[in-house]
């Protein structure tokens, strides 16, 4: 064998004079043919391959780096993967491999790795018909993948991944019928996978995850019966999942998530008896999950199912599987108790947080290691091996945990469930909660006076119709009723029950002065008991004594626009002659100056404040009801006292906006006849600043401080007038950036325990008001479009700092980016930034930390940033640093 290898070396030496001096007797390998040297030779100058990885004093076949030849010393592979380029190479380099064209006997080539910028030549499918590698993955590749490939039908390996490929996937690939592997993930592709894809019959691996393909998994995919690793994640494939794929029984990998597959898991899944990773989160599957689906994949290492709708309980098959080493369901809708047995092998994680699992935690979590178990309802102790496994429990119903859900919360959802709340340990009552403070001064009174007045001045105006609400669930703004227009008369049956006399001097105690909570101008507030114990507070206004006709008004704005954010009213009581009753809801939870921090009810002394979820809702609570008054109100009422004990907090802390004494309509038009007719005195603030302070942006900015307040915990940040306060604030706002979340965690409340995710709400609540405390009025942001940044408060920090490099994800219908652009109007240096990092997000799909965009959102944002202009005046910014 050597013999004749020598011989035939010896003997074709004779063509190679330049490489005479090669010893070829030990070389087992022939020497490479004088055209294809020539050939190679063209190929390392066109590519700028250096000298030493090629030589040009070595013979190809023997000593240069990746170059494979047959017996007749053909070139029959390349292998460039890794190589560097020459200086000189690198100055322009290009996808310039035509002597390629001459090698006739190519049947390997692997550049992976290795920059081609620039397309695919269209004649690689109709000249390298002998390949059967092609291997270009991370060769920063762009243009589209041509029709041409479809000719290779040698091909067995394809690998396009890690480019920045566009356009739709070609039919014609599915001509490949040898084709083993197939790779075209993390490109920018488009549209549908052909169904020409089911021919495909020799596939063992198909992977197009990332990128934009859409439409739905076509079923003939389930004809790939080699298949084993099958992966479609994140693209926006749509639909349901076809039950074809349950055909795919030899399948190990399946990875369909984060795509907007909805229905439920096709039960034929239960024949993927091989699967070991089942990875279909971030969809919108929904449905319950029978025990035989998953329960009976003997070989299943890891199940991730979160981030979709699926409900019902996890059967405990699931939790029994034999060789699991991961079960992530997070943010669900299952339920149930665990199941309470410690046997099992050991697994990994379980992330079972955002669900609504309830019951004591069981010894079933001895088998994990890392256990995420936030946001459920578990209640009880906590067991020493959860302890110990620094396990996340916020937001359950958890003893002598910080940040759990609310006692109401936790009792109202065991009650539904027909069991008791342990009541975390605590079995006797609570003590009966102490009124509620309402809102500072005269305001309470006059919130049901001058709201009303304000909007019949403005309704005989407009002679238009209106209608009411009703109800006493708080609704999103955007479903709220519609201002009273029109009508003089109203519907008394729309305002709760009307009471006797007699019942709310029992409720009272005779209007006993125990019960006075205070007189106001309006009239003098009690609070009662209803027969049934329901509590509440009554306002007994003497109409003979001031001539007090405001009553009409309240009525007829609570039985029109009763907005569920404004305090509700029950009923009232007009038997009387000279003394009228108006009946509201007891606030349970007082105002927010009082509810921040209170005495615990727990350890008997200290203080225990609210948690970062529970302040998140009474912000976004304050922040509906302030958009109500600026946005569906004509014309628009500005509230003007917006400070924390103008918030008041029913039992489930849902917010009721109180305080609404100063409310003026913007631009001031009604202030005279207003204060005329309820004899205001002229307070210092209305005679100093009224006019300029009736301003929707105004209430933008004490809302702000309201915010600041929420974040630091400092209570007083937005009470007027308070020099200290603003001092505070002024020196917090430095820490607010938007480029560094940390830097918020020096201003953070310490009584708040927030953990990654939280902290990352936190920093965007603190963005957020750091864009309405802008000096600069024009550049605050509206209250509707601060309603929007509190309601994805995640959406404010990762879209803005991670654009174009992060893993967020942009995945919402929703007109994001005018909101977005709206907070951060005030944050961006210029418009060309913002189109800056768009263009980020839609060339850089080739590099690895490539932000998923779905395929159109970056033209939406493009197109909402263009409708919602940006603030004006860039640049010249005041607040930021
Ligand atoms: C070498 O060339 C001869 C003659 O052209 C051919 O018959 C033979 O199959 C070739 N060998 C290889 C390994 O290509
Ligand atoms: C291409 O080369 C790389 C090494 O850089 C290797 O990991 C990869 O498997 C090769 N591709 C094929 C298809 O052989
Ligand atoms: C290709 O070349 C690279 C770098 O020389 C080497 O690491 C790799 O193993 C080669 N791949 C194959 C499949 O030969
Ligand atoms: C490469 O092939 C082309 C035609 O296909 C031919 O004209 C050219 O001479 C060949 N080059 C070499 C170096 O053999
Ligand atoms: C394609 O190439 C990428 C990057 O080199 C690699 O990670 C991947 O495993 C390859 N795909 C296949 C199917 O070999
Ligand atoms: C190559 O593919 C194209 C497009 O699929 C086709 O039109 C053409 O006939 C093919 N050429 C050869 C030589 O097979
Ligand atoms: C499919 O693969 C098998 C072996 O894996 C091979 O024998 C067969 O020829 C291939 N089919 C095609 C159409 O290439
Ligand atoms: C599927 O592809 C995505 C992105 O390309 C990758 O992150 C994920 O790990 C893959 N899934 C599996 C099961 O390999
Ligand atoms: C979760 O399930 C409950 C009933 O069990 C239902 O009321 C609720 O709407 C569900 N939530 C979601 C997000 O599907
Ligand atoms: C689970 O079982 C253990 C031992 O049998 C028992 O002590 C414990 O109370 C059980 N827990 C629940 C929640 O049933």
């Amino acid at each position: 064998m050597v013999d004749r290898r020598s011989a035939l070396c010896f003997v074709s030496s004779f063509f190679f004079l330049s490489l005479l001096l090669f010893d070829c007797v030990a070389v087992a390998k022939q020497r490479t043919r004088f055209d294809e040297l020539l050939t190679l030779l063209r190929l390392r100058s066109t590519l700028g391959l250096k000298g030493t990885d090629w030589p040009i004093k070595g013979d190809p076949c023997r000593v240069w780096r990746g170059i494979q030849c047959d017996g007749n010393g053909s070139i029959i592979g390349i292998n460039i993967s890794g190589f560097k380029r020459t200086r000189i190479g690198k100055q322009n380099p290009q996808f310039a491999v035509d002597p390629l064209l001459n090698l006739t006997r190519l049947a390997y080539f692997n550049a992976s790795g290795f920059e081609l910028p620039g397309s695919v030549p269209y004649w690689f499918g109709v000249s390298l018909t002998t390949l059967r590698v092609l291997d270009l993955s991370s060769c920063s590749v762009n243009g589209v993948v041509p029709v041409t490939l479809g000719n290779l039908t040698s091909l067995v390996s394809l690998n396009l991944s890690r480019n920045s490929l566009t356009g739709s996937v070609p039919s014609s690939l599915g001509e490949l019928s040898s084709l083993s592997e197939l790779d075209l993930s993390r490109n920018t592709l488009t549209g549908a996978l052909p169904p020409s894809f089911s021919s495909l019959l020799n596939l063992t691996s198909l992977d197009v995850s990332s990128n934009y393909l859409t439409g739905s998994i076509p079923p003939g995919v389930g004809l790939l019966s080699k298949l084993l690793y099958l992966n479609f994640s994140s693209n926006s494939f749509s639909s349901s999942i076809p039950p074809e794929l349950g055909d795919l029984v030899n399948l190990v990998d399946l990875d369909l998530s984060i795509n907007s597959l909805s229905g439920s898991v096709p039960l034929e899944f239960r024949k993927l008896t091989n699967l070991r990773n089942m990875v279909i989160g971030d969809n919108l599957l929904s449905g319950a999950l029978p025990a035989d689906l998953f329960g009976a994949m003997s070989q299943l290492q890891s199940l991730l199912l979160r981030e979709n709708g699926f409900s019902g309980n996890l059967p405990d098959a699931y939790w029994s599987l034999p060789k699991l080493r991961i079960l992530d369901i997070a943010k669900n809708n299952f339920t149930g108790m665990l199941p309470n047995s410690s046997s099992g092998p050991n697994a990994d994680v379980v992330d079972i947080s955002s669900n609504m699992f309830y019951g004591e935690l069981t010894r079933i979590l001895t088998r994990f290691s890392a256990m995420y178990l936030s946001g459920n309802y578990f209640e009880g102790k906590v067991p020493d091996y959860v302890l110990r496994a620094n396990a996340s429990l916020t937001r359950n119903c958890l003893q002598n945990e910080k940040r759990q859900k609310s006692s109401e919360d936790c009792s109202s959802f065991y009650t539904a469930k027909g069991l008791d709340f342990d009541d975390f340990g605590r079995l006797s009552r609570r003590t009966v909660i102490i009124l509620a403070s309402v809102g500072g001064g005269i305001g309470f009174i006059l919130i049901f006076i001058l709201l009303p007045i304000l909007v019949v001045l403005w309704m005989r105006r407009r002679g238009r119709e209106g209608q009411g609400g009703g109800g006493d669930r708080p609704k999103p703004v955007t479903e709220a009723s519609q201002p009273p227009k029109g009508a003089q008369t109203f519907d008394l049956s729309r305002l709760g029950n009307a009471f006797t006399y007699d019942h709310l001097l029992q409720a009272t105690g005779d209007f006993n002065d125990a019960n006075l909570i205070k007189r106001g101008h309006s009239g003098s507030l009690f609070r009662g008991f209803l027969d049934n114990g329901t509590p509440i507070v009554i306002k007994k206004i003497n109409t003979k004594e001031s001539k007090n006709e405001g009553y009409i008004a309240e009525l007829e704005l609570l039985s029109k626009a009763g907005h569920q954010r404004l305090v509700p009213c029950l009923g009232h009581c007009l038997e009387n002659e000279g003394q009228k009753l108006l009946v509201y809801k007891f606030m349970r939870n007082g105002d927010l100056a009082s509810a921040l921090f209170r005495k615990s009810d727990n350890e008997g002394d200290g203080l225990k404040s609210l948690d970062w979820i529970t302040r998140l809702k009474i912000a976004l609570g304050a922040a509906e009801g302030l958009a109500y008054l600026h946005h569906e109100c004509s014309p628009p009422l500005v509230h003007r006292d917006v400070q924390a004990s103008s918030i008041l907090l029913d039992d489930k802390f849902e917010v009721r906006l109180g305080s609404l004494s100063e409310a003026y309509v913007q631009g001031d038009a009604y202030q005279s006849r207003i204060s005329r007719l309820l004899r205001l005195p002229q307070s210092t603030e209305a005679s100093s600043s009224g006019a300029a302070n009736a301003t929707c942006a105004y209430d933008v900015y004490c809302f702000g401080k309201v915010l600041l307040e929420l974040v630091t915990g400092k209570l007083g940040i937005s009470s007027p007038d308070n020099a200290e306060a603003k001092a505070y604030m002024e020196e917090a706002l430095q820490y607010i950036s938007t480029n560094e979340k940390e830097l918020v965690t020096k201003i953070l409340d310490p009584s708040l325990l927030v953990d990654e995710d939280l902290l990352e709400e936190v920093w965007a609540m603190a963005i957020i008001a750091k864009s309405c405390l802008n000096p600069k009025p024009t550049r605050r942001p509206l209250m509707r479009h601060i309603v929007n940044a509190l309601e994805n408060p995640l959406k404010v920090v990762r879209e803005d700092t991670n654009s174009g490099s992060g893993s967020s994800r942009l995945r919402t219908n929703s007109s994001r980016g005018s909101w977005n652009a709206a907070i951060f109007g005030s944050w961006r240096q210029s418009a060309s930034d913002v189109t800056a990092v768009q263009a980020v997000g839609t060339t850089s799909g080739g590099s690895s930390g490539r932000n998923n965009n779905n395929g159109n959102s970056s033209s939406r944002r493009r197109q909402s940033s263009e409708i919602v202009p940006e603030p004006a005046a860039y640049g010249e910014d005041v607040v930021l640093r």
